[in-house]
């Protein structure tokens, strides 16, 4: 039957026919290998193809040239060994039915002088870029000459693999920063009147176009509008996106905004707590003003979004990025009519953070993207069907309890509270990210398709579960505050879990003490800030909250200066004690014995959990494999041995009830072990 969904029409792109209008846009996760699009690049692309999209864009920010070196796991376009790599890749995605480009750029000042080849970075102006922190030489006529060489030979190699075209990165990058009156500040002919500025990044499509030759598709991602006072400003940006379409570009993907801090980053790639589509009416106009197809993408995180883009004309095709790294299948869902079942994009930007935190992308609660080698998006059913009991209604046992459901194993969920969501559902009491409640509902609703027995309100203890006589049993009680920090007056202190479940309401001076470093005792001081408490923050630790990355810190930063919350780095809390109707904190360091006093009216410690697992301990000797996990098998994606004489069920323990983690890495916990059962 034919659909008459907006999203699914065909579109036609120069000489490409696209299946439909969804497309995932141009990101580097950071899963190369030597620079090359090795297997899991190309499995990961692979997923998306055989989910629905219609194009996917790969290599995010691919380079030209040595002297732009990869910032953030880059694909190395000026190396002819790529090509057998893009090849297979593009094979591989055309196979499944999908179109695929690459982006190719050139980073200027975006990536560091002390990375690759230690080649001086150029840039048109001596301008440091805040975010990267490096200093760039201003480009000589003969860096420009070879620079404008390498972009042709790139788009060449892209060509000669078989891809279905390119596009140019236009928007805080080298190409942009010519034609941008923020950035370019030269005196010489490339600086000054519009026509200069744009001299050259002409030439980079004039050569590219005469590289790839007339058939091939070349686009241009490029912000129309650098929202800055001194930057390029909408009329500027149709000027010279005309002139650039003369030379040979046929498509635009439209950006508003700058780059080049994290503040103004996390503006173009919006997070949970902002509205949806910030950029679609703006896109829209453009669309109305310029001669080529427009895609765009930004925080269009749902279907009815993205087809009303589609329906109205405001887009020709549209970005679903990160909401395809939630769910690759979200196409195929569209198509099934199974919209409901698409796992949502909660824009937690962890994908982005995971990158600078731990070397990849990785969604926070889809375990199997950019792992493709191993896991499946999809389980098939398992070969024996077996009773399972998850203990834990956090984000781990509700995994556990969705996957081993959708496996088609019986299975049972047990939760003390008459909730589901632990410590997400803690988390998303911040008003800003709410939106975390997401990966809760979404598990639960699935785990109900897949026909899992959901127990609210639920004790379980070893006889509960012995009860249902389990051939499986995964503990996933997660972990209890932890609000030590070795000195005296500990029982003086309140933790964070106090304040984000609202069992109290601490006002005046509240020091929040945060020996974690993520987004707990951020969260806790915010809700008490914004409440009206005198917030100080302090933290042993020599930056603010080190795994908090760039695009999540700047909400928080932005509440604490709104709501004036002192930041204390370096400082140790070494004691709490009561005076008169306060309290108070007495403050170390590292560094130094000298010690500080603060009185205040609460304190507020963070640090981390500790698991709860008492009930784990007591089935650990009824169990065959005495909890223990094969780590080979684990790894594997393998079944765990059934080992041991006596005891009647498999015992496994997932999450925080193990140690004190993360939502991604119980999920993953969760998923790589119950995808074998
Ligand atoms: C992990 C990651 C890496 C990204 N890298 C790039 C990049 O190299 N170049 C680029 O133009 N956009 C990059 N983006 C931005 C996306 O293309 C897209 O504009 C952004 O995610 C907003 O769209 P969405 O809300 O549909 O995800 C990246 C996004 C993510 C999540
Ligand atoms: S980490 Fe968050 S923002 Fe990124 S894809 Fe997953 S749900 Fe979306």
């Amino acid at each position: 039957m034919t659909s008459h969904d907006p999203l699914l029409q065909p579109f036609r792109l120069k000489h490409l026919t696209l299946r439909n209008r969804v497309v995932s846009t141009s990101h580097e996760p950071a899963y190369a290998e030597d620079g090359m699009p090795k297997d899991r690049y190309r499995l990961y692309h692979r997923e998306k193809a055989v989910g629905g999209v219609g194009l996917t864009m790969i290599g995010g920010s691919a380079v030209v040239s040595p002297d732009s070196p990869p910032a953030f796991g880059n694909l190395l376009l000026y190396r002819d060994d790529i090509v057998p790599w893009l090849q297979r890749l593009a094979d591989d995605v055309h196979e499944a039915g999908a179109a695929v480009m690459c982006q190719v750029t050139h980073l200027g000042r975006r990536t560091s002088n002390f990375t690759g080849d230690w080649l001086p970075l150029v840039y048109p102006s001596p301008l440091r870029e805040p975010a990267h922190r490096s200093f760039p030489k201003v480009a000589e006529t003969w860096d420009l000459d070879r620079i404008v060489a390498d972009y042709a030979a790139a788009a060449q190699r892209c060509r000669a693999a078989g891809l279905d075209g390119i596009e140019l990165q236009s928007y805080g990058h080298l190409f942009d920063a010519f034609h941008s009156p923020a950035t370019n500040r030269r005196e010489d002919e490339l600086g000054g009147s519009l026509e200069a500025r744009t001299a050259f990044p002409r030439r980079v499509v004039q050569a590219v176009r005469a590289a790839v030759g007339p058939d091939f598709v070349v686009g241009l991602r490029m912000s129309m509008d650098e929202d800055s006072a001194d930057g390029l400003g909408r009329a500027e940006a149709l000027v010279a996106l005309e002139q650039y379409v003369g030379d040979g570009i046929d498509f635009l993907s439209v950006i508003r905004g700058t780059i080049e801090t994290d503040a103004t980053l996390a503006r173009v790639i919006p997070s949970m707590g902002t509205p949806s589509a910030p950029f679609l009416d703006f896109t829209g106009e453009v669309r109305r003003a310029v001669r080529v197809p427009v895609m765009h993408a930004s925080r269009i995180s749902d279907v009815a979004t993205a087809r009303y883009a589609v329906r109205e004309g405001l887009v020709d095709l549209v970005g679903m990025t990160r909401p395809q790294m939630a769910d690759p299948h979200l196409v195929a869902k569209v198509a099934a009519g199974e919209e409901d079942r698409i796992r949502p994009c909660v824009g937690a930007n962890y994908c982005l953070d995971a990158i600078y935190q731990s070397g990849d992308a990785k969604c926070v609660h889809n375990a199997a993207t950019g792992r493709e080698q191993t896991l499946l998006h999809i389980q098939p059913l398992a070969a024996r069907r077996r009773r399972a009991v998850v203990v834990g209604a956090g984000p781990a046992g509700l995994e556990a309890a969705r996957v081993l459901g959708e496996r088609g194993h019986e299975v049972v969920l047990m939760e003390a509270a008459d909730h589901p969501g632990g410590q997400v559902r803690l988390a998303s009491a911040s008003a800003r990210r709410r939106d975390l409640i997401g990966i809760v509902d979404w598990r639960v609703s699935e785990a109900k398709h897949h026909g899992v027995d959901l127990r609210y309100g639920t004790w379980a203890d070893a006889a509960t579960v012995l009860a249902e006589e389990p051939d499986v049993v995964v503990v996933a009680t997660g972990g209890l505050p932890n609000p030590t920090f070795g000195g005296e007056g500990e029982h003086l202190v309140l933790d964070t879990w106090d304040v984000m479940s609202g069992a109290v309401h601490p006002q005046g001076r509240v020091l929040v003490y945060d020996d974690h470093g993520a987004e707990p005792a951020l969260d806790a001081a915010e809700l008490l800030a914004v409440r009206g408490a005198e917030v100080e923050l302090v933290t042993p630790e020599r930056m603010l909250a080190p795994d908090v990355g760039s695009m999540n810190s700047p909400a928080y930063l932005r509440a604490f200066a709104e709501h004036d919350v002192t930041l204390t780095l370096a400082r140790r809390l070494v004691g709490v004690r009561r005076d008169g109707g306060g309290l108070v904190a007495r403050l170390g360091s590292d560094y130094t014995d000298l010690v500080v006093e603060r009185r205040v009216d609460h304190v507020v410690v963070e640090h981390g959990t500790l698991p709860n697992d008492e009930l784990y301990h007591e089935l650990v000797p009824l169990s065959s494999n005495g909890g223990a996990v094969d780590h080979p098998a684990l790894l594997a994606v393998r079944p765990q041995p059934v080992a041991g004489a006596h005891g009647s069920f498999q015992l496994f323990r997932i999450g925080d009830a193990v140690t004190s983690r993360n939502i991604h890495a119980a999920v993953y916990d969760a998923l790589r072990l119950c995808s074998a059962v």
